[in-house]
């Protein structure tokens, strides 16, 4: 029997033995959704404490994921999912999952350090036959120019022949794991006919949407093509809020009645992107055609992505000089370091940008987040006496506080909306110092 009818059988009786590289957001709902499916799954991660707690049936995010904790609990208990930090697994692998991290470095180009350590040390422990799939998102042209040569061994192996190659993007978001997981279609990219047809095959286990076949460059466009398609969108909202400010209008209604314009879908406008994926997979995009195309509208919408955390620090300079206070004397209170509501992800956060920019300005700067270890202490012990507080995230602990109590534990009642939480009629209604993103109409 060939390894292609072998694996086709394999994946429909769900016998095929899969491992999952990196047990991150991404890679341990994949593991568990396949493990609930029936298979025999093990995450596999060089981060000892990660697979600890996995063996311990503990979901190791902690932001609100609804049911994963559960799933990783029960599948853990059935036996079907386990974690490990020896590649020796792969060796009795018939499909491998690839879902380490790809971030860009500080020229704001993909190195790969991670997925490169994992296709070397997972290529001296493949077995003939087993389906690879890289579900990281990679720039255009990083399958073929990097995934497969080193997967080929210096030609000793065959795609197609030794083993078949996919890359399928994952289209999940933190906060909704599980759900997107089922229900988000994707792109199933091979190196050949074949592999497309096997991923599609393994992937219509857990995903209840379509699975479009394509070719990997395709998959890589795609993926890298919509988060920085969303980044450009959130850049014209925030420049939007940006103009709504100097003009003096709220950019809240302006939206709002944008929008009833047929086709029109502008934004919501805030205090900056963060998250592993949206600040730099417009850049894996733009670095995919680098040598030949100059790219000048992904540039540009980072870069005002890129201000908003740095004008919500103009703009407490501003609020707290209204109230009578250079920035060097206030104490800033910082609501929210996730960089999502209700995540426990800091990756690329906002909030570290406002943190260091006061804290350059002299101000004394003190954070809390409910979802993050480090910041988790009492929210209104933390506020006590500031002189301002900068709302940098909608986690739910927030959007129900009451403006009478945060008014009454400050020392001087400036507040900064970088989410919209409030609204300036509200806060001057409760006699706050106000200044919110896109809301020009303060004064
Ligand atoms: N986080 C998201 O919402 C999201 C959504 C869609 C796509 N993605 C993409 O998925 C990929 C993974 O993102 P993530 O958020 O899950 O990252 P993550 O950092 O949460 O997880 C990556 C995991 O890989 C492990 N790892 C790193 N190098 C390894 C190696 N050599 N061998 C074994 N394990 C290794 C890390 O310890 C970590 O646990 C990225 O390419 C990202 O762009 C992420």
């Amino acid at each position: 029997m060939s390894h292609f009818t072998n694996l086709k059988e394999q994946i429909q009786n769900k016998s095929a033995a899969i491992v999952v590289i990196g047990v991150g957001y991404v890679g341990l709902p994949v593991a568990a959704r396949f493990a609930e499916a029936g298979f025999t799954v093990t995450g596999l991660d060089v981060n000892k404490e990660k697979v600890a707690l996995i063996n311990q049936g503990i979901c190791p995010i902690e932001g609100e994921e609804p049911g994963l904790a559960d799933l990783v609990k029960t599948q853990v208990a059935s036996g079907r999912l386990k974690a490990s930090h020896d590649y020796a697994v792969c060796q009795q692998a018939n499909i491998i999952l690839i879902a380490v991290e790809t971030p860009i470095d500080s020229v704001r180009q993909p190195r790969y350090l991670a997925l490169r350590s994992a296709l070397r040390t997972l290529n001296a422990n493949l077995r003939p036959g087993t389906l690879v799939i890289v579900e990281s998102t990679i720039a255009p042209g990083t399958t073929e120019r990097l995934v497969l040569p080193i997967l080929r061994a210096n030609s000793r192996r065959e795609p197609g022949r030794d083993f078949f190659l996919v890359h399928c993007p994952e289209r999940v978001m933190p906060g909704r794991l599980l759900q997107n997981l089922r229900q988000m279609s994707r792109v199933v990219g091979g190196n050949t006919p074949e592999a497309a047809e096997l991923g599609q095959a393994l992937y219509q286990h857990i995903v209840e949407a379509d699975l479009d076949k394509a070719d990997c460059v395709t998959a890589e466009l795609v993926k890298t093509g919509e988060n920085a398609y969303r980044d450009v969108q959130i850049a014209f909202a925030n420049e939007l809020a940006l103009i709504c400010e100097q003009v003096g209008a709220d950019v809240w209604t302006v939206r709002e009645l944008i929008n009833k314009s047929p086709g029109r879908n502008v934004l919501f406008p805030g205090a900056g992107v963060g998250g592993h994926c949206i600040p730099k997979d417009p850049w894996l995009l733009a670095y995919g055609a680098s040598e030949m195309v100059q790219a000048k509208l992904i540039p540009a919408a980072r870069e005002i992505n890129d201000f908003m955390p740095l004008h919500v620090v103009n703009l407490t300079v501003d609020a707290l000089e209204e109230a009578g206070l250079e920035i060097e004397q206030a104490r800033v209170a910082i609501l929210g370091f996730a960089y999502l509501e209700d995540s426990d992800d800091t990756r690329n956060s906002p909030s570290l940008v406002v943190m260091e920019r006061l804290d350059e300005l002299g101000a004394e700067v003190v954070v809390h987040d409910p979802w993050v270890h480090e910041y988790r202490g009492d929210l209104w012990e933390t506020i006590e006496g500031c002189d301002a507080v900068v709302m940098m995230v909608k986690h739910r602990a927030y959007r129900e506080l009451d403006l009478e109590t945060l008014k009454g534990v400050l020392q001087h009642p400036v507040l900064i909306d970088g989410r919209h939480l409030f609204g300036a009629e509200r806060a001057k209604a409760s006699g706050f110092v106000y200044r919110g993103v896109g809301e020009g109409n303060h004064g």
